[in-house]
C-alpha cells in the first residue's frame, strides 16, 4: 500500500519509470559499475491532492559535499533570483533590523543580493560543497537540512525571520511535516514563507515528466499547498506563475488570518479543479503521453544514426537522467553531453554513461544535431549559441513533443 506523505492516507500510482540512479550521480571511470538505482513511481493522493514518488534514497545519498548542482551557471537565473529578492524586500519592507533565512541557498545566488543591500540573512545549505562557494560570497550558512529542531537553533542563535525563502528546494523534502513546523516557529506574526517550485498543472499540460526524479519527490499545486498550510495553522495568501524551471509557481504563505488572502489563490484554485487536478482522472493519460514522447525521439534518433549526423546533447541536466535512462538514450544514439559545470566534466551521466565534457570543446565538435536536455533554459542558450547554430546546425527539443528547430 503506498501511503500519502502528508495525510497518511493511501494512493495509487500513475506512472512507472522503472529503476532509476541518482540524477545527480555523475559517474566516474571507478563507480561505473557500483551505481545505486531505486524504484521511480509517481502516485497522486486523491484526499489531499499531492502528487508525489512512491519511493525516495535516502537524502544523503543525494545531497553531500559533492553534490552537482551549482545554481549560478544560469545567467537568467541570477536576475531571477535578483528580482526575487528584491520583490520580498518590498513587500516586507526590510532592512538592516531585518531577518532573512533561505532553505536550499545552494550558491549563494539569492542571499547574495541581500547581502549587497545590507539585509542580515542566514543560508540553511546541507550540500557543503555548494555551502562553500555562498561563503566565498559573504552568505552565513548552515550546513544543514533544514527540519523543526534546526528552526529552534536558529530562533535560539540568531532571532525569528521576516522571511523564510526557499527555491527548488521544498519539493524535495518528504518531511514536510517538520518543515512546516519548523516554519510555524521561526517566522515572525507578520512575516512570510515564500518559496518556488516546478509546477504541477505544468507538467500534466506540457508533459514534462523530466521534473520527475529522485530529488522532486512532490508536484506542488495551489490546491496542495493551501491544505498542507491548513493542518499547520498557516495559509497560502498568494501565487505567482514564474517561467521558470518550464513552468514554476511561487507561493506566499502567513500565519493563518494574520494577512489578507489575494484572489490569485482562489482563481488559482478553481483553475486547478477545472483542469481536474484534485481527481485520478487527470492523471490517467500522463503514462501515455510520455511513451509518446519517447517513441517519437527514439525512432528520430535512430533515424540520424541511420543517416550518419553527428548527434551531440546539451546541459548534463538531472531532468536528463530521467529521460535518458527511461527513453534508453545511450552514447550509440547520442555521442555526448557538454556542460559548463566542472564537478560534471569528464565523468558519465547516470545510468546511461554519456559522456559529459567540457562546453568549451563543444564548437569544435561540429555535431549536425544537438538535443537540448537543458530546455527550460532555452531562451538564454539558443541566443548564447545563435550564430554557432545558424551555420546548418538543429536543436533537438521534446517538451511537450519532439521538434527540431
Ligand atoms: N535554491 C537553489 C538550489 C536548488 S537545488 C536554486 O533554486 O537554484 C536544491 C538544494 O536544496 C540543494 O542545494 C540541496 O542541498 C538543498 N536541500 C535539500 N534538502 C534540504 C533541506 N532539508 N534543507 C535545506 N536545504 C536542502
Ligand atoms: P538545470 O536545467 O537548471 O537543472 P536541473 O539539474 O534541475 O535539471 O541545469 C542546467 C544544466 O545545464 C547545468 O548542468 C548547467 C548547464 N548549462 C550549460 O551547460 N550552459 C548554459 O548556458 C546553461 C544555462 C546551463
Amino acid at each position: 500500500m503506498n501511503q500519502c506523505l502528508i495525510c497518511e492516507s493511501e494512493y495509487q500510482s500513475f506512472v512507472d519509470f522503472g529503476d532509476m540512479p541518482i540524477a545527480n550521480a555523475f559517474a566516474t571511470k571507478e563507480t561505473l559499475n557500483d551505481e545505486y538505482t531505486f524504484p521511480m513511481k509517481v502516485g497522486f493522493c486523491e484526499n489531499c491532492n499531492m502528487v508525489q514518488l512512491v519511493e525516495q534514497p535516502d537524502r544523503e545519498r543525494m545531497f553531500h559535499e559533492n553534490y552537482a548542482f551549482f545554481s549560478s551557471t544560469s545567467n537568467y537565473m541570477k536576475d531571477h533570483f535578483k528580482r526575487f529578492a528584491n520583490s520580498v524586500s518590498k513587500l516586507q519592507g526590510l532592512d538592516k533590523n531585518s531577518f532573512v533565512v533561505e532553505v536550499g541557498s545552494n550558491d549563494g545566488i539569492m542571499l547574495q543580493n541581500f547581502v549587497t543591500d545590507n539585509i542580515p540573512c542566514l543560508g540553511v545549505e546541507p550540500s557543503k560543497n555548494v555551502a562553500e562557494v555562498a561563503r566565498k560570497k559573504g552568505v552565513e550558512v548552515i550546513t544543514e537540512f533544514f527540519d523543526q529542531p534546526l528552526a529552534e537553533n536558529i530562533i535560539a542563535t540568531h532571532k525569528k525571520a521576516d522571511a523564510i525563502l526557499s527555491a527548488n528546494v521544498m519539493c524535495h523534502i518528504p518531511y514536510m511535516h517538520s518543515i512546516y513546523d519548523g516554519v510555524k516557529v521561526l517566522l515572525k506574526n507578520d512575516g512570510v514563507f515564500i518559496f518556488e517550485d516546478p509546477y504541477l498543472g505544468e507538467v500534466i499540460e506540457k508533459t514534462s515528466f523530466d521534473q520527475i526524479y529522485d530529488e522532486h519527490v512532490f508536484l506542488f499545486s495551489a490546491l496542495s499547498i493551501s491544505h498542507l498550510a491548513n493542518m499547520h495553522d498557516l495559509e497560502l495568501i498568494d501565487v505567482e506563475y514564474q517561467i521558470t524551471h518550464g513552468g514554476s509557481m511561487r507561493y506566499t504563505i502567513a500565519h493563518k488570518g494574520a494577512k489578507k488572502v489575494s484572489e490569485n489563490v482562489t482563481n488559482l484554485i478553481k483553475r486547478e479543479k477545472k483542469l481536474g487536478l484534485d481527481r485520478a482522472k487527470a492523471y490517467s493519460s500522463f503514462s501515455d503521453n510520455v511513451d509518446q514522447i519517447k517513441d517519437d525521439l527514439i525512432k528520430l534518433l535512430k533515424t540520424l544514426k541511420n543517416e550518419e549526423k553527428k548527434v551531440v546533447a546539451y546541459g548534463a541536466t538531472s531532468k536528463s537522467t530521467t529521460v535518458t535512462n527511461y527513453f534508453g538514450i545511450t552514447p550509440d544514439l547520442v555521442e555526448c553531453i557538454y556542460d559548463t559545470t566542472p564537478i560534471k566534466q569528464n565523468k558519465f551521466s547516470p545510468g546511461m554513461h554519456i559522456p559529459v565534457l567540457p562546453y568549451e570543446q563543444f564548437h569544435e565538435s561540429d555535431p549536425d544535431y544537438v538535443l537540448l536536455f537543458a530546455w527550460n533554459h532555452a531562451v538564454e542558450i539558443m541566443k548564447k549559441e545563435e550564430s554557432y547554430m545558424s551555420n546548418g546546425k538543429h536543436w533537438i527539443t521534446y517538451i511537450p513533443k519532439v521538434e527540431i528547430d
